[in-house]
């Protein structure tokens, strides 16, 4: 059975085909028109590696995709001293709505008027890295998410949630399975901050700072 016969066999008749053909007659214009093929240029180029929507600090490196959409021009703020791993993405918009009749983005895909503007698809805020964070290869970032500073996040998390500072989280959704350090030493090596000192200063720490005497940086930098 062919598609059309199948149609017509399940109760359209000629009417409803009458009613499908004219209502592609009308959407026709727009789905070739020069405005479309401007919107789609224009959500292909933001899909994309992109220094606009990526700032990184310090020495931080990595080339994650950033995947947002005309409509929802939010950005990643990555701190100082984080490590991207292989194809990351920070999926920084793209939502579409639950509650709405259709998830479909209608105005963009068929170039009507309101368009990137009629909050579909819409986004929950920038992505936010703090310092010395890791972030594994494959993992993705979900819009509005706040990454605390020295956080791990395995490899193939989905971050749906804010992760806090010195977690390790993992999974999809991405869980914490543990602190890196106890609470106390968080606490200090929050306070000691090393991201924020001069290059000299953390080259002349460089042992410590590469080293697992965690006791021994705090009482070395703690304030007195
Ligand atoms: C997150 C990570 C650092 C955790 O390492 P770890 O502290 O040694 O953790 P463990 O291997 O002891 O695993 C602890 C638990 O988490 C689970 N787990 C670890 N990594 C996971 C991941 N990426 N996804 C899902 N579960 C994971 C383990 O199965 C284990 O579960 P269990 O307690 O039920 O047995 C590591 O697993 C990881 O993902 N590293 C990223 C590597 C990478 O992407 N490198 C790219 C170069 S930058």
């Amino acid at each position: 059975m062919t598609w059309g016969s199948d149609l017509a066999g399940r109760g359209r008749g000629r009417g409803g085909l009458r009613r499908l053909g004219d209502q592609m007659r009308k959407a026709l214009p727009y789905l070739f028109s020069e405005r479309r093929r401007a919107l789609e240029r224009h959500r292909l180029e933001r899909i994309a590696f992109d220094s606009d929507l990526l700032s990184m600090g310090c020495l931080s490196y990595g080339e994650p995709l950033v995947a947002v959409s005309a409509a929802t021009p939010e950005h990643v703020h990555a701190g100082s001293f984080v490590s991207i791993g292989l194809d990351v993405m920070f999926l920084d918009g793209g939502n579409h709505n639950a509650n709405w009749v259709t998830t479909f983005p209608l105005r963009i895909r068929l170039g009507l008027p309101g368009g990137h503007e009629d909050g579909q698809p819409f986004s929950k805020g920038d992505i936010v890295i703090g310092n010395d964070v890791w972030i594994g290869s494959y993992a993705h970032v979900l819009s509005g998410v706040t990454i605390g500073d020295g956080a791990i996040i395995g490899s193939r998390s989905v971050v749906a949630k804010d992760v806090r500072p010195y977690a390790i989280v993992v999974g999809n959704p991405a869980r914490e399975i543990r602190r890196r350090f106890s609470d106390e030493q968080v606490d200090a090596l929050l306070e000691i901050a090393w991201w924020d000192w001069p290059m000299s200063k953390i080259v002349d720490q460089v042992s410590e700072l590469c080293g697992p005497d965690i006791d021994r940086f705090i009482a070395r930098n703690a304030q007195r």
